[in-house]
Formats: structure tokens, C-alpha cells, sequence
């Protein structure tokens, strides 16, 4: 619907209106699936730009298609919203040299800017924007006396010149800090990258996909780095260790305060894998320890950081515990809750807190920072990736061993 009597200020109202209603629309998801309340969008302010291009896209484009029937004009509104989707996510990966939203995980979707399922819905939501929305919108917008509208679009213009510039601002600086965390990731403190990383919070909140882009940046060095190591765990240590049980002196002198107290030897009551929570991070422990003394590391920090990886005393099954929220994943959340307890019963390095807190990663994104903690994130996740085939092995052999004995059973005859 236009109105050829309406001046131009008018339309910038109605801009204004919809990139508000795309921001409503846009916090409301976001908080929603972040349980926590997002600004969401990349400007400052409570618009977002995508939402009004798209409005006037279906303006414009239902001016034209007016007389066609509903069918075709709704499968001609999907593909303009599609191509205006597509155009602006590969602007944006243009001019801010950043991905914002990414469906490259999404089935059916063109170079992750365009996804059938979104495409689907942005055209439901345009369908009812232009049969009930905009009629309703633009009626009352219309009806404004000209005076308060001049000065009112004027004043958006302005504001919204001045937001985009410092937004444009902002993404070039993150996409600069994500470069310098990427350069100087292993001269740099624990606190100092995660205060850079936690100065893009509102960022990252808004378009999660940049966390991505983060991960994929920062981890491509680390991952060359690693591959060389782990050719040397696999090729010499591995091999040598294979059924060995740990029995070094040293090692024990190490670890044995930790091994001994109390509240730790209450890991023994959970079932972890296909054992105790004890019993895997006592493996993980000894491991890590014979690497990090194959290559002159910090071995005493690397076996007690590991035997503290997993001290939490809850069944991560069940979230019925005190420990666990219940709206946290425990495989993101655990980490946070070990270096708690660990805090609580013993002193702890620096390098064990960077073990315990970044065992997860790559599933937590910022990346490890000692080497000694790429060692027990390696060992762990070889050890338990073991423990899981193992503890698979057994149930299907009771389960085979059952299933042949139900057979004998029902026909005693068989085997004879
Ligand atoms: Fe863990
Ligand atoms: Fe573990």
C-alpha cells in the first residue's frame, strides 16, 4: 500500500516502526533462547534495519502484484524476501567483513546467508505483515499531522546516521580484536583475552554466529600447533603405555593430598563413562602426567589440574542436584563448577585453573592457554572416547549373551 499524496517523511516513520517491531521480534527470540534479555540487532538502539528493508521490500513489491492471487503473490513475496536476505547478508559480509548470521549448519540453505526453513518463515511473517500489519500501520501513520512528522523523520535520520556510524565502528573493532587475539593469543593473559572477548558480549549475544567466526579465527592456529604434538602422543606414548597402571612414586607424591581427601574420594559414588568419576579422571591424570614429562613440561600442574577436571559431585544424567541449574548444559557448565570446588578444597595454579576451565574445548570457545592444558583436553577426551567404546562393547555383548539365552531357552532343542 503507498499513497503517492504522502510526502517522503512519512515512509521514514514507518521505516522507523518496522525496524522497531523487527527489534521487539528480535529481543524476543533472542532472550528467549538465551534466557537472559538481548539487545539484539547490531545498532545501539532499539531498531533493526533488516526488519524495515524487508517491510518495504513487500510494500514496494505488493504495489506491483496486487491483482495476482494469493498463491502466486505469496511465492513471489518468499523470493524477494529470500534474494533481499541473501543480498544483505553478503553486503554485510562486504562491508563489515563479518559474518552476522550464518545457516551454513542449516539444511537446504545458499552459502549460509539464505536457508529454506528462514525463508519460510520470513514469508509467513511477510504475508501477515501486508494482509493485516501494514494496512493497519500505515492507516494510522497517514492519519499524523505533517508538522509532528517532518520533525519526528528528521530527527530519526539523524539519530540513525549517528547509531549506524558507531555500530559500523564497533564491528570494525571487534573484527580487529578477534586479529590481535589471533596473533597474540599465547602472549596474552587469561584475564586480558577474556576481557577482550567479554567487551563484544553485547555483540556476540546479538548475532551468536559470530562466535563461530571467533572460534574458527583463534583455533585455526592453535590446531596446527597441536597436530605435531599429537603425532608424538600417538607414536611413542600411547604405544608404551598401553594396559600400564600408574605406579611412579613422583607421580603419587604429586597427587596423593588430592587423591586422599575426603570430598574428592566422593567421586567414587558417581558413574562416569563406564566407571567412576575417580577412576576416569585418576586415568586422565596419570596420562597427561607422562606426556607433559615426555615433552619437559609442567607435569606436577598438568596431574593435578587433570584430577581436578571433573570434580563435580552430581549425577550430570539426572539435573536434579543443587549444583547443576537446571537451565545449564552440563557439558558447558561442569568446567565453571569444577574450578569452584576445586577453589574450595585445595590451592590451585594458574595453569590447573586453565586445565580444569578449558578441558571442554573446542566445545567451550575460548581456547586453552597453557600447553599443558591442550594435553589434558587431548587426554581426556582420547581416554573417555575409550572408556565410551568400551562400556558400549560390554552392554552389546550381556545384551548378545542375553538374547542367546532367551533363544536356548525357548527352544532347549537348539544347541544340541
Ligand atoms: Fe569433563
Ligand atoms: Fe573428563
Amino acid at each position: 500500500m503507498l499513497n503517492q499524496d504522502l510526502s517522503f517523511f512519512y515512509y521514514i516513520i514507518l521505516f522507523a516502526i518496522y525496524c522497531f517491531i523487527g527489534w521487539v521480534l528480535e529481543v524476543f527470540y533472542r532472550s528467549f533462547s538465551q534466557r537472559k534479555f538481548v539487545n539484539a540487532g547490531f545498532l545501539f538502539g532499539p531498531f533493526v534495519p533488516i526488519y524495515g528493508i524487508g517491510a518495504f521490500t513487500v510494500i514496494v513489491l505488493q504495489y506491483f502484484i496486487q491483482s495476482w492471487h494469493f498463491i502466486p503473490r505469496c511465492v513471489a513475496v518468499g523470493l524477494s524476501i529470500t534474494f533481499m536476505e541473501y543480498v544483505i547478508g553478503f553486503l554485510a559480509e562486504k562491508i563489515f567483513k563479518l559474518p552476522l548470521w550464518n545457516y551454513s549448519d542449516r539444511r537446504f540453505n545458499l552459502h549460509g546467508r539464505v536457508c529454506l526453513l528462514f525463508s519460510l518463515l520470513w514469508t509467513g511473517l511477510a504475508v501477515v505483515f501486508s494482509e493485516f500489519i501494514h494496512p493497519e500501520v500505515f492507516s494510522r501513520v497517514a492519519s499524523l499531522h505533517e508538522g509532528f512528522v517532518k520533525p519526528a523523520a528528521i530527527a530519526f535520520m539523524i539519530y540513525f546516521w549517528v547509531d549506524y556510524t558507531f555500530s559500523v565502528m564497533s564491528l570494525a573493532s571487534f573484527r580487529n580484536a578477534v586479529a590481535y587475539l589471533y596473533e597474540e593469543y599465547f602472549n596474552l593473559s587469561n584475564t586480558e583475552i577474556e576481557e577482550r572477548l567479554n567487551s563484544f558480549q553485547r555483540l556476540r549475544d546479538a548475532f551468536p554466529d559470530l562466535n563461530q567466526y571467533i572460534n574458527q579465527n583463534i583455533n585455526k592456529k592453535i590446531r596446527n600447533r597441536l597436530n605435531s604434538i599429537l603425532k608424538t602422543i600417538q607414536e611413542k606414548i600411547i604405544l608404551e603405555m598401553e594396559g600400564r597402571k600408574p605406579f611412579e612414586k613422583e607421580y603419587y607424591e604429586t597427587v596423593g593430598d588430592i587423591l586422599q581427601h575426603e570430598e574428592f574420594l566422593k567421586l567414587k559414588d558417581y558413574f562416569h563413562h563406564n566407571s567412576s568419576i575417580y577412576s576416569h579422571v585418576h586415568d586422565v591424570a596419570y596420562f597427561s602426567y607422562r606426556i607433559c614429562k615426555y615433552f619437559k613440561l609442567d607435569y606436577r600442574s598438568a596431574a593435578r589440574g587433570a584430577l581436578l577436571h571433573d570434580f563435580f559431585l552430581y549425577d550430570w544424567r539426572n539435573h536434579d542436584e543443587p549444583d547443576l541449574a537446571r537451565n545449564k548444559f552440563h557439558g558447558l557448565a561442569h568446567p565453571t563448577i569444577a574450578v569452584a570446588n576445586a577453589k574450595k578444597h585445595f590451592s590451585i595454579n594458574d595453569i590447573e585453573e586453565d586445565i580444569i576451565k578449558k578441558h571442554m574445548w573446542p566445545l567451550t570457545l575460548v581456547p586453552p592457554k597453557y600447553k599443558e592444558s591442550y594435553i589434558v583436553s587431548f587426554a581426556d577426551k582420547y581416554l573417555s572416547s575409550r572408556e565410551f567404546i568400551n562400556e558400549y562393547k560390554k552392554r552389546i555383548s550381556q545384551f548378545q549373551t542375553k538374547k542367546g539365552r532367551k533363544r536356548k531357552h525357548a527352544n532347549p532343542d537348539a544347541s544340541k
